[in-house]
């Protein structure tokens, strides 16, 4: 095997995320490509019978993710491990678009019980059918499912293909660690799903449903109150034409960290949260080519983009059942490009300083706005230079404490920069450190090593000393992830 074997021991550490990406680029997409047409294929043979046309493209695409993985491992096992799915001993990773069909996989298996798939060269199209309707076919929640499941296959003359059973959990707190993480990255897309709803409902004029957004907020407020920095790693997540809907999740989950600080009880920041989420519905009036427009506004199109909270206020008068928690989301669509200076937009005749909720989610606006390549500045800043430029701004746009509070959470390097060590290793600041004065030492996933080779995913401790008392590593400076090609976002899914 060409691959890295697993260090269990360090795997398990609580201190260790439970990446490994030591595995070719092009196996790597094999095994992605294989997840997705394994999805296809069992949500087919649901439909259809065996010899229908409709199993042939997803049979060849298998085929050839298959051909992929064959040329340097001629036999392999697909493996469920907790919320994951491994190549033999490594877990494969997935961007967004093959969410869907990685999670499918993962409760497919689990549903049946079955723990692995292997694969051996040589595997014919019409294994790959027969191992689709046998599995399919398979009862759910069934103890030795597997056993069952390779019986028949072997009675259809499968040879190439047969399972395994689930995997004892071994370590609870790997398990528990994985959940928690698949927890806030279910609870994140909810409210992006969501938010996008809401917005959608409201520019089509349809009634919305406040339930599901109380919900999810809640959902989140759950997550902030255990401290997890997994919701907030997740923040990082920009680019993509969804970001209206992005924005405005990862402002609200800024700004309810914020009021996590604060001391705010549950209820206090399920407001904050609706508030937050709701800060820039007034974007629904704003056509969507100016929204996303690649180059600087005109001055026409400036004027159009300045209505959006006014745009807002009458959005939510729109919406029904909000109740109570209506006049705080007004007061916050309305004054969020208001300045603690009081200057900003739009301008009104008494001068008064914004809402204390309105100061909270500006400052969470400014700093996702300025780390995303959309909205107003057209090109990203890392969080370490947005948090420095926000600093210049402290007390004139932004009020000083409440931007000192958020600086604290943030760290000197906040969650999702990408640092270079004094060893020349790269790596992305994955936690910061809880301790107020050694902000400078995070938790980092290693990247690449000291000569620039991509490395397993393990996560170091910065505040780490070697024996002689020094600090095994310190960061050097912040980089710019798009210079060196890395989706950072990746490393939090
Ligand atoms: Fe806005
Ligand atoms: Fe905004």
């Amino acid at each position: 095997m060409s691959m890295e074997q697993d260090n269990s021991k360090a795997r398990y550490d609580g201190a260790q995320s439970p990446f490994r990406s030591e595995v070719s680029e092009p196996i790597h997409k094999g095994a992605r490509a294989l997840i997705n047409q394994l999805q296809v294929l069992f949500r087919t043979s649901q439909i259809h019978d065996i010899g229908n046309v409709a199993l042939v493209r997803p049979v060849t695409n298998m085929m050839n993710a298959l051909d992929v993985i064959f040329r340097s491992e001629p036999e392999f096992t697909v493996r469920l491990r907790g919320e994951y799915l491994y190549l033999d001993q490594t877990r494969i990773r997935y961007d967004i678009e093959d969410m869907a069909s990685y999670e499918y996989m993962v409760e497919a298996l689990k549903e049946k019980k079955i723990g692995s798939i292997t694969f051996q060269q040589p595997v014919t199209p019409d294994d790959i059918k027969r191992f689709a309707y046998t599995f399919s076919a398979m009862a759910p929640d069934k103890d030795d499912s597997h056993d069952e499941l390779n019986e028949r296959l072997a009675q259809r003359g499968v040879k190439s293909m047969w399972t395994g059973a689930v995997e004892e959990q071994e370590q609870i707190k790997f398990d528990d660690l994985a959940d928690r993480r698949k927890m806030a990255k279910k609870t994140y897309f909810q409210a992006v799903s969501v938010t996008r709803g809401v917005m959608n409902n409201i520019k089509s004029e349809q009634p919305t449903h406040l339930k599901k957004v109380k919900r999810v907020i809640q959902g989140i407020v759950d997550i902030i109150l255990k401290e997890e920095s997994s919701i907030m790693g997740l923040t990082t997540i920009k680019d993509f034409d969804e970001y209206t809907y992005n924005h405005c999740v990862n402002v609200s989950i800024l700004a309810m960290t914020i009021g996590q600080k604060l001391g705010f009880d549950k209820n206090l920041l399920t407001s904050l949260g609706i508030a937050s989420l709701f800060h820039d519905i007034g974007k629904v009036d704003v056509p969507i080519d100016i929204l996303n427009k690649p180059s600087s506004f005109t001055e026409d199109e400036w004027e159009i983009v300045k209505r959006h909270p006014v745009m807002g206020v009458k959005a939510i008068s729109k919406v029904r059942g909000l109740n109570e928690l209506a006049a705080s989301s007004m007061v916050v669509a309305f004054e969020h490009h208001i300045f603690y200076d009081m200057t900003g937009y739009p301008q009104t005749r008494n001068k008064m300083m914004p809402n204390f909720f309105s100061r909270i989610v500006s400052i969470a606006d400014q700093y996702d706005s300025m780390t995303s390549a959309r909205v107003y500045s057209r090109i990203p800043y890392t969080p370490d230079k947005a948090l420095s430029l926000m600093m210049e701004r402290s007390g004139v746009q932004l009020d000083p404490l409440l931007f000192k509070i958020f600086a604290n959470i943030i760290g000197v390097y906040p969650i999702g920069t990408l640092v270079m060590m004094d060893t020349r290793e790269l790596g992305l600041v994955y936690e910061s450190n809880p301790n107020p004065e050694k902000l400078d030492r995070p938790k980092v996933i290693l990247i690449t090593d000291s000569v620039g080779k991509r490395v397993t995913g393990r996560t170091v401790d910065l505040g780490e000393k070697d024996p002689s008392g020094r600090y095994k590593r310190t960061i050097f400076k912040a980089l710019d992830p798009k210079k060196y090609n890395i989706n950072l976002a990746e490393y939090f899914l």
